[in-house]
């Protein structure tokens, strides 16, 4: 659970977080984060759009962790791109979380369009120069999306792209294009939402390792290389997903596993916004 990998930028960030999504703000945020930082857990995944971001921050100035060992990401909504609108946003998060730097900050989707999303870009670059954000990436951006911004040639390279992805959803040219590109995958949804995990072929996987089926999933995606974010807000399964780091997938499993692909979307799809 304390696995780190480094960015592009040499930043570490844990290999595993807990994704908030859905957790309801107050007392239920604030426990799924608590449970998180006790079980182990140093890096939580909010966004403004999830509106709990001043629980996020209750629960980790409650658990007495040194802020400097939790890796917080947080993330520009599309309401809210455009240069000084994406300034005042990330101002309003850091107040809401009571931090005052966020690790990672990322656009939140393509969805703008391209005039905004390049502003929302300058005015990420603009954070990390005043040391209000550390990282910035971007999130459900497809390949199109990432050669406009790489094409612009910006001053700061994004480090990661948040994506859905699951056996289910293996996104593999996009995948490639951002491992080519050195940008970091980070896996969200990667229980498919809960949507798949009575598979019987998963299922069957899972009895051969004595695992559950969701700590099956998490596992392929940190074998595959990508930073995982299971979102739960219950304390068991909390526990239950940060328990992946005691066995492995074999190879033959692993393309097993990738055989289940059928382009499954759980939630919403911005990769394909103009
Ligand atoms: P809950 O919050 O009640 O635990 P994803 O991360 O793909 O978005 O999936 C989240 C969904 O999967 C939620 O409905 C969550 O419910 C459920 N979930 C999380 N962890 C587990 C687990 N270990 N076993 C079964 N379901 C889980």
């Amino acid at each position: 659970i304390h696995s780190f990998c480094a960015l592009s930028n040499a930043r570490q960030i844990p290999l595993l977080g807990l994704g908030v999504y859905l957790i309801e703000p107050g007392k239920a945020t604030e426990d799924a984060v608590l449970w998180a930082l006790q079980a182990g857990y140093r890096h939580i995944d909010t966004a403004a759009i999830y509106r709990n971001e001043v629980s996020v921050g209750n629960a980790i100035r409650k658990s007495g962790i040194p802020r400097d060992q939790i890796f917080v990401t947080t993330k520009l909504f599309d309401k809210d791109q455009g240069y000084e609108s994406a300034l005042a946003a990330c101002e309003l998060s850091l107040e809401k979380l009571g931090l005052d730097y966020i690790d990672l900050y990322l656009i939140h989707s393509p969805r703008p369009g391209p005039e905004r999303r390049t502003e929302s870009w300058n005015a990420l670059q603009k954070l990390v120069s005043q040391g209000k954000v550390k990282s910035i990436g971007v999130s459900n951006y497809g390949v199109h999306h990432l050669k406009e911004l790489l094409g612009s040639n910006p001053t700061i390279r994004p480090v990661i792209n948040q994506i859905e992805v699951h056996p289910w959803l293996t996104r593999q040219e996009l995948v490639s294009f951002c491992e080519a590109q050195h940008i970091a995958i980070e896996a969200y949804s990667p229980l498919s939402r809960g949507h798949k995990l009575e598979d019987p072929m998963l299922d069957k996987i899972a009895a051969k390792y004595s695992k559950s089926p969701a700590q099956i999933l998490i596992r392929w995606s940190l074998q595959k290389g990508y930073i995982v974010l299971p979102k739960s807000a219950n304390k068991e399964r909390i526990e239950q997903n940060a328990d992946v780091f005691d066995f492995d997938i074999a190879d033959g499993d692993m393309n097993l596993l990738d055989s289940f692909n059928e382009d499954y979307v759980s939630g919403w799809d911005p990769t394909v916004a103009p």
